[in-house]
């Protein structure tokens, strides 16, 4: 199993997005997909289940060692993507009502996401490198690291990546996957300027080869709660998040077997 955990600086710069329409591309490959929410505003599941917030999910998982993982789980119209929650976390919110540190119960977690037989582990997290998103990454395999294409926002990746680098102390094996340019509009100089002056500034190997284009299917699709890939029109952005995978297990080294 690999966990990929999809970390931002800045809240606003597309992680839920990317993360929905990843675990939609690895699960359409035929992987065995599981899309989980820890950011505790809950997006990932706001846009996918209209009744998600009166369920449990992985904050209740963390605030109460005698949560079971399985009762979580909610399935989805593809039988290779399934999806967890933020939850209510009520237990991890009070910060009482359990003895292990919040680390060992995401290390719990993901070792259950495991033994369940998932292939690949998608976690959207809330912005910033601190708190529970700092837990998730500390026990996670890799690390894809949204920003937009605008001037301001790509001051901050730099720092975003020694922060990173940084947290690798406690994670040896974190795969620093690189950044994902998102809403990108290359039509427009000051997005282009901006993207292109992010490859001049960082390692080749930090920035991927795939963007992501600024497309108002995004904004339907997540009104509609579906991956962008389902809607009419969709073939380039489906083609973006398949090349994106695929240029994500061959960081990772990861590729799947033929059925
Ligand atoms: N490539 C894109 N093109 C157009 N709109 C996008 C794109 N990616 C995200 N959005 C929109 O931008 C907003 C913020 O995206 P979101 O994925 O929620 O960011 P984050 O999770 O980092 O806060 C949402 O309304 C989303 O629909
Ligand atoms: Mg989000």
């Amino acid at each position: 199993m690999t966990s990929i955990v999809v970390s931002s600086q800045k809240g606003g710069v597309g992680k839920t997005t990317v993360s929905i329409n990843l675990a939609f591309a690895f699960a359409r490959a035929g992987w065995n997909v599981l899309l989980v929410d820890s950011d505790p505003q809950g997006s990932v599941g706001l846009s996918l289940t209209r009744q998600s917030r009166k369920l449990l999910g992985f904050f209740d998982y963390i605030g109460d060692e005698k949560q079971r993982f399985d009762k979580l789980v909610v399935p989805t119209r593809m039988n290779t993507l399934s999806m967890i929650p933020a939850g209510q976390g009520e237990g991890y919110e009070l910060g009482g009502g359990y003895d292990e540190s919040v680390a060992d119960r995401v290390k719990n977690f993901l070792g259950d996401v495991e033994s369940r037989g998932y292939d690949i582990c998608i976690m959207d997290s809330a912005a910033g490198l601190f708190g529970i998103t700092r837990d998730v990454l500390v026990s996670a395999d890799a690390v894809l690291v949204p920003q937009q294409a605008e001037p301001l926002g790509i001051r901050s990746v730099p720092k975003m990546l020694q922060g990173l680098t940084e947290l690798r102390a406690n994670n040896t094996k974190l795969s620093i996957l690189g950044v994902l340019l998102t809403m990108v509009q290359r039509e427009l100089e000051e997005s282009a300027e901006a993207a292109d002056g992010l490859r001049e500034l960082l390692p080749a190997q930090l920035v991927m080869k795939q963007e992501v284009t600024r497309d108002g299917l995004f904004l339907k699709a997540s009104s509609k709660g579906v991956p962008v890939g389902v809607l009419q029109g969709s073939a380039r952005l489906l083609n973006t998040f398949d090349d994106l995978r695929l240029e994500i297990e061959s960081k990772l080294g990861i590729s799947q077997k033929l059925k």
